[in-house]
C-alpha cells in the first residue's frame, strides 16, 4: 500500500516499511526502510538538524543548518553540498551540476512496463510512486518509480531522466536507486567468483569510505553477481535486520556502499559507469534497470524467502513459472564436441530408461564444430554427423517419452565461419584495433538491427523446423571491442547490446512460451535476473563437483530460489577438481536445484544405474517440494557440515552434507525448521547405496568370503552389489524435530550395519520429513 500524506510517502508491505519526506526546499529525505510501522508523525524519523555543521556546505543562506550532505536521501544531485558518491551524473551546459528536487508525483495500480528493459510483472496489490523531481536550470526531471510488491515485502525502484532542455544532455552515470541508512554496524555480503567457482559468499564489514562490486565484463559475470546483502551487527541467518539488493539486467553493474562522516550508509546500484555514456537529445529519456530492494528482520534466511518468492512469481517466465522443471540429460560432459546420430541415439536409449524427461544436445552439432575454434555463427546441422539432420532423432527421443533441447550461442560468431565471412562487419569491432577473442570468438553487434533480425530468424526456424522444447543458450565470451557503427556514442555500446539482446529473446521466446530456455554463460556467468525474464532456470557451473557445488549452489541460494538453480550429477572423479565423490553425494547436493545427468552412460554399473534409478523417481515424486518448498540454510555449528533444507508445515526434506570426515566422528544433529508444534512427524532416511568398491579391502569385514580388493571377483561384484547405507528413522512432533535429531553413528572403524551412516570425506544423506497422519 502507498500512503502519501502531508509530503511524506510511505511504503507499506506485510512486514516492512520504506518512508521518505520532503523537506522544507524539496528534497526527498528517507526516513525508514525497515520492520513495518504505522502511518504516523515521522519526525522522530527526520534527522536532527538545529545549527550549522562545520566545513559543510549550506544550500540556502536562510537556512544554515540545511547542508545536504547531512541529510539523508532518496536521489541526491551533484554540486549541493553533499559530497557523497552521487547516483548521477549528466553533463549539460552547466558541467555536472544538478539539483533534483520535488515536482509532482502519483500513484498508479500495478507495474510501469518500460520500454526495452525487463521488469517484474505485476500481481495483486502492485502499485507504484512515481515521483517527479526537476532542475529547471539544467532542463532535466528525474523520475523515480517505486513498485512496491506487498504480499512479498519487496519494493523495485528504478530513475527515468528526461531531457526538457533544447539541447543535448550527456549521462556519465544513472544509478537505479540510492538508498541512505542510519549505520547499524553493517556487514556487506557479496558472491564472488569465476570460471567453475561462481556464486562464493565472501564478507566485509562497512568502514569509512567506498567499498563498490560490479561488472565491467559486458555481462553480469560470475566475477561479482549483482545480488549484495548488507546486514546489521548481530543479524544471523534467522535473526536480525537484513537487506538485499539486486538488479534486473545483466550487463555492466556496479554496486557501491559509502559510509560517510556522520555514520550514515548509502548504497546504490546500476549500471557500471565505466566507459558508459549516453547523449540524451531534446525530448528523449533514459531509464535504468530496475533494482530490487528487500528487507527482513528474521536474518538473512528470511531475506533469502522474500527474494525467492520474488523471483518465482514476479521475474521468471509466466507460462513456466510453475511449471516443474523436468529431469534432463546432457550430452556436454558425457561426449563433449564428439557426438553424431549414433552415439546420443545410444545415450538417448539409455536415458530413457534411467526416467530422463529432456534430453539435450549440447554443443557440436552443427557443421564444422569440431572443436571450440569454429563454426559459431553457422547453425546448419553437420550432415556428417548427422546424416539425416536432426529430426529423426528428436522423432527417436520423443518415441522414448522425452523432449529434445538444443544448444546454441546465437551472440558470438567464430571467425572461422560463413557468417562472419559474409558478414566480417557484424562482429563488434574498434575500427583499427585488432580483435580481442575469447574462446575463439567474437561478439556479434547486437546494435545493429540487421544482426538482432539474423539472430531471431536463425534461432526461430531451428526451434520450429526441429521441435525442440528447450534451448540452452550459452555465452562464453566477455565484451572487449565495445564499438558499434549503429549507436551514437561508442560509450552507449555495452548498454545498447543489452538491449539488443533483450528484443532478441522477446521476439524468439514471447512467440513460442511453451520452449524452456535454460541460460548458460560458461556456467554461471550470467545468473542475474535480467535472463529470468526469458530463462526458468540458469546453468550455475560447469563445475559439478558436489562439494564445490556446496559453496556455489549455497552463494547463489542467497538470491535465487532453487527452482532457477541447474544443478546436474556428472562422473566421478571430477573433471575440474579429481575429487573422488559417493554417487549419493553426486545426486543429494543437484537434488537442490533442477537436476540433470551429464555422463557418458556407457561407463554406468549395473549398480549404479539402479541407484539413478531410484534417485531420479525420488527426485520426481518430491520434486514439488524440491524446486519449489522453502529453501533453508540450516546452521550446522560445524565447518565443513552443511544443512539445506527445502519445504515446511506439512512436509520436508533436509539433506546433510560433510565435506571431510575427522577420526571417531562427532554425533551430528539434525534440526528440522518450520514444521507446526503438536504435528507428529515421521522422519526416514532416504535409501541409498554404498558401491562396495569404495570400500577396498574394508569389504572383507563384511563378506562371508575373502575378497582381493584389486581382484576379479571384486571388480566384478561390486558393479552388481552394494550395501544399504544410512538406514534411520524416527518420529516425532515439529517441536521435537526443531530441537533436533541425534542422528546414528557415522562409520568409524569398528563393526558395520546398516543403520551406521557411512559419510567419510564428502558423504550425505537426505531425510524426508511427513507429517504421520498423512501416510
Ligand atoms: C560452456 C557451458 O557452460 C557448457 O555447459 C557447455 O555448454 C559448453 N559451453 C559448450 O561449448
Amino acid at each position: 500500500m502507498i500512503e502519501v500524506r502531508d509530503g511524506a510517502f510511505l511504503l507499506q508491505t506485510r512486514t516492512t516499511s520504506y518512508w521518505f519526506a520532503l523537506t522544507q526546499h524539496g528534497h526527498l529525505e528517507h526516513l525508514h526502510y525497515g520492520p513495518w510501522l504505522p502511518a504516523q508523525d515521522p519526525s522522530a524519523l527526520r534527522v536532527k538538524r538545529t545549527i550549522e555543521s562545520g566545513a559543510s556546505v549550506v544550500y540556502s543562506p536562510d537556512d544554515t543548518s540545511y547542508g545536504l550532505d547531512a541529510i539523508p536521501l532518496e536521489y541526491s544531485g551533484i554540486g549541493q553540498g553533499d559530497y557523497r558518491l552521487s547516483p548521477v551524473e549528466v553533463h549539460t551546459a552547466h558541467g555536472a551540476d544538478l539539483d533534483l528536487v520535488y515536482r509532482d508525483h502519483r500513484v498508479l495500480a500495478g507495474t510501469v512496463p518500460s520500454g526495452g528493459l525487463p521488469t517484474a510483472d505485476g500481481g495483486p496489490g502492485v502499485q507504484t510512486l512515481e515521483v517527479v523531481l526537476a532542475d529547471e536550470r539544467a532542463g532535466l526531471e528525474l523520475v523515480l518509480l517505486y513498485t512496491v510488491f506487498p504480499d512479498i515485502d519487496v519494493i523495485t525502484r528504478r530513475a527515468v531522466l528526461r531531457n526538457r532542455g533544447g539541447s543535448v544532455a550527456e549521462i556519465a552515470k544513472l544509478a537505479s536507486f540510492q538508498l541512505d541508512l542510519p549505520d547499524r554496524g553493517y556487514t556487506i555480503r557479496t558472491f564472488d567468483g569465476g570460471w567453475i567457482h561462481e556464486a562464493h559468499a565472501h564478507d566485509r564489514p562497512v568502514s569509512s569510505g567506498v567499498f563498490s562490486t560490479g561488472s565491467t565484463t559486458g555481462a553480469s559475470s560470475a566475477r561479482h553477481n549483482p545480488g549484495t546483502l548488507l546486514f546489521a551487527a548481530g543479524a544471523d541467518e534467522n535473526h536480525g535486520w537484513a537487506y538485499g539488493f539486486n538488479l534486473v539486467y545483466s550487463g555492466n553493474h556496479e554496486t557501491s556502499f559509502e559510509r560517510d562522516q556522520h555514520g550514515s550508509v548509502r548504497v546504490m546500484a546500476g549500471i557500471h559507469p565505466q566507459a558508459f555514456r549516453w547523449p540524451l537529445g531534446p525530448g528523449e529519456e533514459f531509464e535504468t534497470p530496475e533494482a530490487v530492494l528487500a528487507f527482513s528482520a528474521e536474518g538473512l534466511g528470511g531475506l533469502s524467502d522474500r527474494m525467492h518468492r520474488f523471483v518465482r512469481a514476479h521475474i521468471t517466465p509466466a507460462a513456466q513459472r510453475d511449471v516443474p522443471r523436468p529431469v534432463v540429460y546432457n550430452s556436454w560432459e558425457a561426449a563433449f564436441f564428439d557426438i553424431d546420430e549414433k552415439r546420443l541415439a545410444k545415450y538417448a536409449n539409455q536415458a530413457a530408461k534411467l526416467g530422463v524427461e529432456l534430453f539435450v544436445i549440447d554443443d557440436g552439432w552443427f557443421a564444422g564444430r569440431t572443436d571450440d575454434t569454429r563454426a559459431l555463427g553457422d547453425y546448419a546441422v553437420d550432415a556428417k554427423k548427422f546424416p539425416n539432420g536432426l529430426k529423426p532423432l528428436v522423432e527417436r527421443i520423443a518415441k522414448l517419452g522425452m523432449r529434445t533441447g538444443i544448444w546454441v550461442e546465437p551472440e558470438m560468431v567464430s571467425e572461422d565461419s560463413e557468417l562472419y565471412r559474409a558478414h566480417p562487419d557484424w562482429a563488434l569491432r574498434v575500427p583499427g584495433k585488432p580483435a580481442r577473442e575469447g574462446r575463439h570468438q567474437q561478439l556479434l553487434d547486437l546494435c545493429n538491427p540487421a544482426v538482432r533480425d539474423h539472430i531471431v530468424e536463425q534461432v526461430g526456424s531451428l526451434i520450429d523446423d526441429n521441435g525442440f522444447s528447450y534451448v540452452k543458450w550459452d555465452m562464453n565470451r566477455h565484451m572487449a571491442d565495445a564499438y558499434s557503427p549503429h549507436v551514437a556514442h561508442p560509450g552507449m555500446t555495452a548498454h545498447a547490446f543489452q538491449l539488443g539482446l533483450y528484443e532478441v529473446l522477446d521476439r524468439i521466446f514471447g512467440p513460442r512460451p511453451h520452449v524452456l530456455l535454460e541460460m548458460c554463460s560458461s556456467g554461471g556467468n550470467r545468473f542475474d535476473l535480467g535472463m529470468l525474464r526469458w530463462a526458468a532456470m540458469i546453468w550455475t557451473s560447469d563445475d559439478t563437483d558436489p562439494i564445490e557445488r556446496l559453496d556455489i549452489q549455497q552463494g547463489t541460494s542467497y538470491l535465487y530460489p532453487q527452482s532457477v538453480i541447474s544443478a546436474h550429477v556428472s562422473a566421478s572423479p571430477h573433471q575440474q577438481t579429481l575429487r573422488d565423490t559417493p554417487l549419493s553425494t553426486r545426486f543429494n547436493v543437484a537434488a537442490f536445484g533442477c537436476l540433470g545427468y551429464e555422463y557418458d552412460l556407457d561407463f554406468l554399473t549395473p549398480e549404479e544405474k539402479r541407484e539413478i534409478v531410484e534417485q531420479i523417481a525420488f527426485y520426481k515424486e518430491h520434486r514439488e517440494l524440491l524446486q519449489f518448498g522453502r529453501f533453508r540454510r540450516i546452521p550446522s555449528g560445524r565447518r565443513g557440515r552443511v544443512i539445506w533444507q527445502v519445504g515446511e508445515g506439512d512436509a520436508a526434506i533436509v539433506g546433510n552434507f560433510q565435506r571431510g570426515v575427522r577420526a571417531a566422528p562427532e554425533r551430528d544433529l539434525l534440526p528440522v525448521a518450520g514444521l507446526h508444534p503438536g504435528v507428529v512427524y515421521r522422519v526416514d532416511a532416504k535409501p541409498q547405496r554404498i558401491m562396495l568398491d569404495r570400500l577396498g579391502a574394508l569389504v572383507n569385514h563384511v563378506s562371508p568370503v575373502r575378497l582381493d580388493p584389486n581382484g576379479l571377483v571384486m571388480n566384478v561384484v561390486s558393479k552388481r552389489r552394494s550395501l544399504p547405507d544410512g538406514v534411520e528413522g524416527y518420529t516425532g512432533t515439529g517441536e521435537l524435530l526443531a530441537a533436533g535429531i541425534r542422528l546414528e553413528m557415522q562409520f568409524s572403524g569398528t563393526g558395520h550395519n546398516e543403520a551406521l551412516r557411512m559419510l567419510g570425506d564428502f558423504g550425505s544423506t537426505l531425510y524426508t520429513v511427513v507429517r504421520e497422519d498423512s501416510l
